[in-house]
């Protein structure tokens, strides 16, 4: 691949720090083996790219998980041998396409989600007995999301098995706790909820005579909750690999920043009262709040000036830091990493001596 200087980018472009993002894997791989009897199935639905899924099975991972057809097309393209699809599908369409590529890829064990006998028997209508797939059930343990209730695995469990399909474990994914800032409350938020509905998910099972092989879930601010629990058999954080400022704020994280939207100032006001970037609503998402300017995230604000614009200001008149010109290049912090990858097709890999490929 051709090194290039960012200065040569046009912008808006989505970048990763090499370096950075080694540093993440060294530390998940650090984190990880302390709980030598779970395995890590990072999501990729962070970064939804074949060649990082592998350097993460390269770290270690058993596998990845993935939110969509489309990823897990991905992700077994790009030679990935275990993907659970973290997720609910609801069409035969869609059902038919995951058993297609179960079936194109054989190697591969693909694994998926259902919470309702609709999606089991969807499965069977596809074929998916015949092919390299397994069920997991989701229980609901708190986001109220997707997922049964505990009451509804072991019948859930049986349909499986009278479909004539695999009955793998069970998902136990609560989201809403990842990003509760005291570390204490946010470990007891967990054994409540995930850990708690998970052990009794499990021992439901083992008392109908079921055998529950995998319990996953986690996320990058509660995995070591998880793996630590004694239940959970595989951790699923994704957000680790980049970092966002919304998980920034989660003090006890031992993960950096590694990935960045590349701007440019575009146009000052007469009384430098905020800079225009073009980085708008197609560049960056403002769903967990705005993104960051590095060397100034204490001082400069971003608000959304639309689709392609971004405003920053101090709040203050007159007060733009003096190095912001028309034409200066900014680095941003995604405040939400997932969503604001889903933007580009394309992202720039950037080593410390400032090449990218
Ligand atoms: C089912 C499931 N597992 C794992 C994750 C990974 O979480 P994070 O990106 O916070 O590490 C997500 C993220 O939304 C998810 O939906």
């Amino acid at each position: 691949m051709k090194a290039i200087q960012h200065q040569e980018l046009v912008t808006p472009a989505l970048l990763i720090r090499a370096e950075a993002m080694a540093r993440n894997r060294q530390r998940m791989t650090q984190a990880m083996s302390k709980f030598p009897s779970v395995s890590l199935r990072p999501h990729m639905k962070a970064h939804k790219c074949g060649p990082l899924a592998l350097l993460q099975v390269a770290d270690g991972a058993l596998g990845v998980c993935a939110a969509t057809v489309d990823e897990v097309y991905v992700a077994a393209s790009a030679g990935v041998k275990d993907i659970l699809l973290s997720n609910e599908l609801a069409t035969l369409a869609a059902v038919k396409r995951f058993v297609k590529i179960a079936a194109e890829f054989s190697q591969a064990k693909l694994r998926i989600c259902v919470d309702s006998v609709g999606l089991i028997r969807l499965l069977k209508e596809a074929g998916a007995a015949a092919v390299n797939v397994g069920v997991l059930i989701e229980v609901d343990v708190g986001h109220h999301r997707c997922g049964c209730h505990p009451d509804q695995v072991v019948a859930l469990a049986q349909a499986i098995s009278e479909a004539g399909l695999s009955f793998d474990g069970i998902q136990c994914y609560q989201g809403k706790l990842q990003h509760i800032r005291d570390r204490d409350a946010r470990r007891d938020a967990v054994m409540a909820s995930a850990v708690a509905v998970a052990k009794l998910s499990k021992q439901k099972l083992l008392d109908a005579g079921i055998e529950c092989n995998i319990v996953t879930g986690g996320g990058t601010g509660t995995f070591t909750v998880e793996a630590g629990s004694g239940v959970f058999t595989e951790v699923q954080p994704g957000s680790y690999l980049f970092m966002d400022v919304d998980y920034g704020k989660n003090p006890d994280t031992p993960f950096e920043s590694s990935l960045f939207v590349l701007a440019t100032i575009i146009s000052i006001d007469s009384t430098r009262s905020w800079a225009v970037i073009d980085a708008g609503h197609k560049a960056v998402t403002m769903d967990s709040g705005p993104p960051a300017v590095v060397g100034h995230a204490e001082t400069v604000q971003y608000t959304s000036g639309g689709d392609e614009h971004g405003i920053l200001s101090t709040g203050n008149v007159g007060d733009l830091p003096v190095e912001f010109e028309v034409g200066k290049q900014l680095w941003l912090v995604p405040g939400h990493c997932d969503p604001t990858v889903n933007l580009y097709s394309t992202v720039h890999v950037m080593t410390e001596d400032g090449k990218s490929e």
